[in-house]
């Protein structure tokens, strides 16, 4: 069933070989989307960070352009950014594609690197550092021009905390402001920051900034965000400093960042499908690491609160092909669509609607022939939804891999869920993105069939329709 090589995924980014972690320097250029990505070229554990490249104009097809920036006397190269420079307020040209990097050497210093041929080659400013700090944590520099004010503005990483920086020119910078030490959830360093506007949906000329945060907490990698305000300077969250509000509930997202320069206001976000708890141990063979389907953001008020919304870019509508719908059911106890009807095409998408009415517990699992399966458990006594992967196929690798997040459920019973299939991953987008949950998987053999369930009452199944994966990508 699968490919000679187990877990390549078919239609997620991944490197065409050795190892990869974060996403870096996504920057849209004419119509061009480039994406960077933190890689070891020689082989598949995380070693000799250096910058990959690929470009793809639909988002999903990606080419492959080798490897940029490698190590150099400042140190290895990190993650960072990348921002086009029409106004050539840098003075390495109006067509400059500049890169903005973390030297993770002695110290970590941020660097910058430009490229005038479209991102092939990049060549080293010779006054780097650009910044530096004496805080031992100070990595990931994401830029992004701020119009109101006129200037370029950095969040970067420092210790359990973001700072901000400004600048005229790219090469000198300026300090503004540190936020984050009261506020949200604490482990690990801080990481791979971002900062954004976005409008609130269905709510005419109102816009908040977000604030992503990527940190280690107890059952590893998980990226946070901070809705709120900013000025120019100051980022000031309008949340309630304990509260921790996630991004995604899976355990494989991280490093999440968006786009610089996508056209028609859109945010578009890649993460990294993975968790630094068992990262190096998957068990795919000539690569490892993948990176999430591209995701659209936004803002959307739910019982009085701003959640950050991630739906699958439209351009992912084009990895399928027609769907098959199953007729509405009941379910008292059990029930099982098996096989599927979409016969053995891989899914690539499957959408559900579910109705708990009285059930206390109710949900699904996706199996295969080897009775290995994803089971999505509702619980409606406890509120939660819990993405069980512990009998998923490969889970021996790690005693860190099997743990599961409970996902909030609060939707009365009813809920809508979209479930993205690859060879080894499950995105699935709850309520429209208001609850994403990512989570690896490595199955002996594609899940190709369903099995519902309900208990102290009966499940009703008002949605079940199965996209195969588009022949072009199977
Ligand atoms: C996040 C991270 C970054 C760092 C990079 C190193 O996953 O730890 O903070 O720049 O990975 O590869």
């Amino acid at each position: 069933a699968f490919a000679e090589e187990p877990f390549r995924p078919a239609y997620h980014h991944t490197p065409p070989y050795g190892w990869m972690n974060d996403p870096n320097g996504m920057v849209r250029e004419g119509d061009v989307y480039h994406l960077f990505y933190q890689h070891n070229p020689y082989g598949s554990r995380w070693e000799n960070m250096s910058w990959g490249h690929a470009v793809s104009r639909n988002l999903l097809d990606w080419e492959e352009l080798g490897v940029v920036l490698e190590p150099d006397s400042l140190g290895a190269v990190f993650s960072g950014c990348c921002v086009m420079d029409p106004q050539n307020t840098a003075g390495f040209g109006r067509n400059a594609m500049i890169a903005l990097y973390t030297a993770s050497g002695a110290r970590q210093t941020q660097c910058l690197a430009y490229s005038t041929d479209r991102g092939r080659t990049f060549t080293r400013y010779d006054g780097n550092p650009v910044l530096t700090s004496d805080r031992p944590d100070f990595r990931d520099p994401k830029v992004f021009y701020h119009d109101r004010t006129g200037r370029w503005i950095m969040v970067i990483a420092a210790g359990q905390a973001m700072e901000i920086h400004s600048s005229a020119n790219l090469r000198s910078w300026r300090f503004e402001s540190r936020f984050g030490e009261e506020y949200g959830a604490h482990g690990g360093a801080w990481e791979c920051p971002d900062l954004f506007e976005l409008p609130v949906e269905g709510e005419p000329g109102q816009t908040r900034w977000v604030m992503l945060c990527s940190l280690g907490v107890e059952d590893g990698s998980r990226v946070q965000y901070f809705v709120g305000d900013f000025d120019g300077r100051n980022f000031t969250p309008e949340d309630d400093p304990d509260e921790v509000k996630w991004m995604d509930f899976g355990r494989d997202h991280y490093a999440t960042v968006t786009w610089s320069g996508a056209p028609d206001g859109r945010r578009i976000a890649l993460g990294w499908m993975s968790n630094w708890a068992y990262a190096n141990e998957v068990p795919s063979v000539t690569f490892r690491g993948s990176n999430t389907l591209p995701r659209e953001l936004g803002l959307r008020r739910v019982g009085g609160e701003l959640l950050l919304t991630s739906v699958p870019a439209r351009e992912a509508e084009k990895l399928l092909d027609e769907p098959f719908a199953v007729p509405a059911f009941a379910v008292e106890t059990e029930h099982n669509v098996s096989p599927l009807p979409s016969g053995p095409a891989p899914a690539g998408r499957i959408e559900l609607e579910l109705e708990g009415g009285d059930a206390e517990v109710f949900g699904c699992k996706l199996f295969n022939c080897r009775g290995e399966y994803v089971d999505i458990c509702f619980n409606r006594i406890e509120g939660t939804m819990l993405v069980d992967r512990s009998h998923s196929g490969r889970t021996d690798f790690s005693p860190a891999f099997a743990a599961t997040r409970p996902v909030p459920f609060a939707s009365g019973g009813r809920s809508r869920l979209t479930f993205w299939i690859d060879r080894s991953s499950i995105e699935l987008f709850v309520d429209g993105g208001e609850r994403v949950a990512t989570n690896l998987i490595y199955p002996s053999e594609p899940y190709d069939r369903m099995n519902f369930y309900a208990k102290g009452g009966t499940l009703h199944v008002k949605k079940l329709e199965i996209s195969p994966l588009h022949p072009y990508k199977q």
